[in-house]
């Protein structure tokens, strides 16, 4: 028997763009609430998630209920004509957890207990505590899944707990049984032929806690994996608990926004609604953490959820968790959002509604701050909601990518160990690096796993993916022959999935794709340190420089040398290669160019992939995109800017139409229906 389709975000927009923020009206007298809701009405709320951290409130002591203040919330939110996304409060166990059940709290690398007080202090592995919130979980949906008001189902709360107690060892060890099937595997896998770390006995294995000196690379490696997959069995628990009572609501939780904890390809499979928690920091809007930060995890989030997706977090102001917490300019939540439908998003929320009084979180901004309803946060919120409302038609329409970068966690973790050939060559950096050069570039991408099918994608950029699987090797090189172009960066297929080195250096299939030989060294850079570099026959690299990393390799007869390393212990060797294969094309970058370069380079090799940005001529600092038959154009800098248009378009948010220009104020944005061609 096939199981019905499952609901997707479709069925919670309804055709309108959500709109709203996490409500914890727990917080606040019920006098409060009226005025709440009619503010709500006011700024064009359809959305509220509600019960993100009420589990203390609604189970007082073990086994009690209490759950008429929250039915008096839904049934007020639903007398407002304002949806419900419930979250199950899984993610604070209540003080009596702790206090009655101390194994169910989390234990550090060192044994330390991490006590109750704050929020997230859960072991993943402890049974007392998986019961429990199966418990909460389903008494929930059992009273509420009829509400009218219910549209989602929330789970937990930005899941990411690691613990490294007894609990935890016996459920790691149970994981790696699964894995390896006897220990003559895991002891290979694991290469503990080093330093005497060989296991007699699977008793013997325990996660990675603190020792004298490096612990083995690969254990780390498993315990990451395990750790995700520990928590996604919670995940997936509440969620079979609440699909069973309430077919036909979604699941979702929400992700932290590149985050490393959490297996993101393997999660979202299990997802209804994809969402995430994004919040740049407005202090320099044009810098990494700004805008260009805010595509990266949009353009990930749509690519976990294959389509539309939801924007669960961010703030209206300030956040009060970075040294220094600054408000967001006028404009800047408007332009930020829009960017987020831009790239896919369905659905607008904040955290939270409104501003706590009390509590850890006290100082961070709320949709009614501190100054309340005539306060500036609210006006924009009330701007916000109207233009959203303008924009239904969007909903459930795709964004249609070229490009892709590849992306793996286990990738990622592999990076983790102590023990490389350079601490400053992070997981992050040359992909924010990259991503930002092909954003820069208005080359619209997705994010791709790399065993995953690609052929659809002129172009595919691989930042650094250390690790890589055989399948993920066999699938680029049949990209690669098929007539796709690779940029592939440097210190990439080093090792399989055991973090076992590849023959070579780096393995031997992916050096046939890039026309490269022996790898005989890897000479990073320290920070700062830059490695000039000469174009070789056009001025593609003239004046560019090399940062982080450098390689000293061999290419292969018919391997094009694009640029060289100028000067140095490297000068006159190979820096950027370019090599027919198949009937594609692979380029390789064995030094991360600095930002021009590397733009440069991407928007060479997806031009002659037939790729181009959306509208010729934009200026710096304008973001361009098309979703749903509209094109986005979104002003990231403080000045007003002009941009040409190649036909006359009307703005859905003004109702005005441009003819041949059109000017977007500081941080303005304009979502233009373009005319169809005569
Ligand atoms: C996270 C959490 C919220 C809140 C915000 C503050 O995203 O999910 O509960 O703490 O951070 O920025």
């Amino acid at each position: 028997m096939t199981s019905p389709p499952r609901p997707t975000l479709a069925d919670v927009t309804r055709g309108r763009i959500l709109y709203g923020g996490d409500y914890n009206p727990e917080q606040w007298p019920e006098s409060v609430r009226r005025e709440d809701v009619a503010l709500m009405r006011e700024a064009g709320v359809n959305l509220a998630t509600v019960g993100v951290f009420s589990w203390a409130r609604l189970e007082p002591r073990p086994g009690e209920r209490d759950f008429g203040w929250l039915d008096r919330v839904l049934d007020l939110l639903h007398a407002g004509g304002i949806g419900v996304c419930l979250a199950t409060p899984t993610a604070s166990p209540p003080p009596w957890m702790g206090a009655r059940h101390p194994e169910t709290l989390p234990r550090d690398e060192t044994g330390a207990v991490v006590w109750y007080g704050s929020r997230n202090h859960f072991c993943a592995s402890s049974p007392v505590y998986r019961d429990h919130a199966l418990r909460i979980t389903a008494d929930l949906a059992d009273r509420y899944g009829d509400h009218p008001a219910l549209r989602l189902w929330h789970v937990n709360n930005e899941y990411g707990t690691a613990c490294w107690c007894d609990v935890t060892a016996a459920h790691f060890r149970r994981w790696l049984r699964d894995r390896y099937g006897s220990l003559d595997a895991l002891n290979d896998a694991w290469g503990t032929a080093f330093w005497s770390q060989r296991y007699g006995d699977w008793e013997e294995i325990i996660p990675p806690r603190r020792a004298q000196y490096m612990v083995n690379p690969t254990q780390e490696l498993d315990f990451r994996r395990f750790t995700s997959d520990a928590l996604l069995e919670c995940f997936t628990a509440e969620r079979d608990a609440l699909v069973e009572r309430t077919p036909r609501i979604p699941v979702t939780t929400n992700f932290m926004p590149l985050f490393v904890g959490q297996n993101g390809w393997t999660w979202a499979e299990r997802e209804d609604v994809v969402s995430v928690d994004l919040y740049p920091d407005p202090a320099d809007p044009e810098r990494d953490d700004g805008a260009a930060w805010g595509a990266l995890v949009q353009d990930l989030t749509r690519s976990q959820a294959r389509g539309p997706w939801l924007l669960m977090e961010q703030a209206a102001g300030p956040v009060n968790w970075r040294g220094v917490n600054h408000p967001r300019p006028e404009g800047l939540t408007r332009l930020w959002s829009l960017q987020a439908v831009a790239r896919g998003a369905d659905g607008i929320c904040f955290f939270q509604w409104r501003q706590s009084r009390q509590g850890s979180e006290k100082f961070h901004s709320g949709m009614v701050s501190h100054a309340g309803p005539r306060g500036r946060t609210f006006r924009q919120v009330r701007q916000l909601g109207a233009d959203l409302e303008r924009l239904g038609a969007l909903t459930g329409s795709p964004v249609t990518a070229r490009a892709a970068v590849l992306h793996d966690w286990n990738a990622w973790w592999a990076t983790l160990s102590a023990g490389r050939p350079s601490n400053l060559l992070t997981y992050e950096r040359p992909l924010r690096a990259w991503h930002r050069a092909l954003w820069e570039s208005h080359l619209t991408c997705d994010f791709a796993h790399p065993e995953s099918g690609l052929e659809d994608y002129a172009l595919i950029a691989v930042p650094h993916l250390y690790l890589l699987t055989d399948a993920a090797l066999d699938n680029l090189a049949s990209y690669v022959r098929g007539g796709g172009t690779l940029v592939c960066g440097f210190f990439t297929g080093v090792v399989d999935t055991d973090d076992r080195v590849r023959e070579g250096g780096v393995d031997a299939r992916l050096r046939e794709v890039l026309g490269i030989g022996t790898v005989h060294e890897w000479w990073p850079l320290d920070e700062g340190k830059v490695q000039p570099l000469a174009s070789c026959g056009d001025d593609i690299a003239e004046g560019a420089v090399g940062t982080l990393w450098r390689e000293d390799f061999e290419t292969l007869p018919g391997t094009e040398t694009v640029a060289a390393y100028r000067g140095g212990e490297l000068g006159g060797r190979p820096a950027i290669t370019r090599h027919p294969f198949g009937d594609g094309t692979a380029w390789y970058l064995s030094t991360l160019p600095d930002p021009a370069a590397l733009r440069a380079l991407l928007s060479r090799a997806a031009g002659e992939a037939g790729l181009r940005p959306p509208l010729p001529g934009l200026p710096t600092g304008v973001e361009a995109v098309r979703r749903g038959g509209r094109l986005f154009l979104l002003n990231h800098r403080r000045e007003p800017a002009t941009v040409p248009l190649p036909a006359p378009a009307t703005d859905e948010l003004t109702g005005r139409r441009h003819e041949h220009t059109i000017t977007l104020g500081r941080h303005g944005a304009a979502v233009l229906r373009e005319a169809p061609p005569a």
